[in-house]
């Protein structure tokens, strides 16, 4: 079957209602100027996706979350926003180059909340936090809606992966729209879209950014999949 869509981790299928995210076994860094196969790292990630979505999902945050088969998230299908929005704890990335007077890895006293338009040719450009309501991509009361969201997200899983033993440093999220008009949270979350650390070392996609071998990164990233499971077990 051809997918509706290819990214560069993701083939997204249609299944009736619903639609298919075949995570795939890649690495990539730089808008795709650097990537990596490695086998088993796309179950990983859907594993990461799962296991936050559904914990969300019990904290009453709405996802497209269905079912996961392997390497395949079924997804409730929705009009996915052309936006991305970051939700920061630390300077890191991005942020240190907008906002020089801040140190590398310093807390933030407020948690940083960004809009990004969704194009890499433009690279992902910052958006003032009125511009998608200005050019009809958002309802005020979305607009409103989706901050709320992201914002209890990044509660939730700030204390789950602190009680895991790790620190949530940024992440970026998507939403979408469903069926009945309503925002929900879609997409992934994984090591390639949030930043982790543990002991001044980094549980994520910057490892492959700055070289490591996509298979110690994908060790890595497992090492923190199992404490991060161990302590959703542990509060079930
Ligand atoms: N439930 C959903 N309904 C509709 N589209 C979705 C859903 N979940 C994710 N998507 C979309 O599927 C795509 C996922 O593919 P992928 O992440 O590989 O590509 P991308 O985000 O366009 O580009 P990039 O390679 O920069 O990540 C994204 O465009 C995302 O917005
Ligand atoms: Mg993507």
């Amino acid at each position: 079957m051809e997918p509706i869509y290819e990214g560069k981790t993701k083939k997204i299928y249609p299944y009736g209602d619903n639609v298919i995210l075949l995570f795939k076994d890649v690495f990539t860094a730089f808008d795709g100027k650097k990537v990596e196969n490695v086998s088993g790292k796309g179950e990983v990630n859907a594993r990461f996706t799962e296991l936050l979505m559904r914990y969300l999902e019990q904290k009453g945050i709405p996802t497209h979350f269905v079912r996961r088969e392997g390497n395949r998230i079924i997804a409730k299908k929705t009009s996915p926003l052309p936006l991305e929005f970051i939700v920061r704890n630390y300077a890191y990335g991005s942020l240190l180059k907008r906002l020089p007077i801040l140190e590398k890895g310093q807390k933030l006293k407020v948690p940083v909340y960004e809009i990004h338009y969704k194009n890499d040719e433009l690279h992902d450009p910052l958006l003032a936090e009125n511009d998608p309501v200005a050019a009809g991509l958002l309802t005020e009361e979305q607009a409103g809606k989706i901050k709320e969201l992201t914002l209890k997200i990044n509660d939730y899983l700030s204390e789950l992966f602190e009680r895991a033993g790790f620190k949530l440093i940024d992440m970026k999220l998507e939403f979408g729209i469903d069926k009945n008009g309503n925002i929900i949270l879609i997409d992934e979350i994984s090591p390639d879209s949030f930043r982790a650390h543990k002991d001044g070392k980094s549980y994520d996609k910057d490892l492959f950014r700055k070289g490591e071998s996509g298979s110690k990164v994908l060790k890595r990233y497992l090492e923190l999949l199992k404490a991060l499971e161990e302590t959703v077990n542990a509060y079930l």
